[in-house]
């Protein structure tokens, strides 16, 4: 009894908002994502959910465009605050220097709804391959959910020829 009660509570309080990131594919398995509220999609720990990285990676070339397409799996818009949804590219092993890319305020749209994001593919430092993560976030803002939501995918930036 007290243990279902206190599901309940971590239930309403953390499973209220979901992020899945469909394209680039996010690190772990896309089960269940006509689902809102999908177990796959739930990832509260930044910069990406603690989830180990993939060994295949995409291969993206510096100065490209890239359309990233993510789903509001279950949806905590908050219309007195609204939140926003963001895609950045950064190094997790260096954490904290994560660059934005595109960022868009949340909406009153529903549950398992398709967004996308054009983004440019920064150039890299270097001549070599960078190895470097896409990171999509759904920033909440609501008191009654999770402030953040995190899902990372693995690919190596080249140089153009
Ligand atoms: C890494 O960054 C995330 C936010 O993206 C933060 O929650 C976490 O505490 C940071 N970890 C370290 C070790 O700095
Ligand atoms: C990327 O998209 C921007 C904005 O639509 C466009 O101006 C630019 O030419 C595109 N770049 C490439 C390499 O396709």
């Amino acid at each position: 009894m007290i243990s279902s009660i206190a599901l309940l509570f971590v239930c309403v309080s953390v499973c209220t908002a979901h992020l899945c990131m469909l394209s680039p594919p996010q690190r772990s398995a896309l089960n269940d994502i006509n689902k809102a509220g999908s177990d796959s999609c739930i990832l509260l720990d930044g910069p990406c959910g603690k989830v180990t990285p993939s060994v295949s990676k995409l291969f993206l070339q510096g100065g490209a465009n890239l359309t990233v397409v993510f789903q509001k799996n279950l949806d905590h818009f908050n219309s007195v605050s609204p939140g926003y949804w963001s895609v950045s590219i950064g190094d997790e092993a260096n954490n904290g220097t994560f660059k934005e890319l595109y960022r868009t305020a949340d909406t009153s749209i529903p549950s398992l709804s398709l967004l996308t994001a054009v983004i440019t593919v920064p150039e890299p430092v270097g001549t070599k391959g960078e190895h470097m993560v896409l990171q999509t976030q759904y920033v909440t803002k609501n008191p009654k959910a999770p402030p953040v939501f995190y899902q990372c995918a693995d690919i190596v930036i080249m140089k153009r020829n």
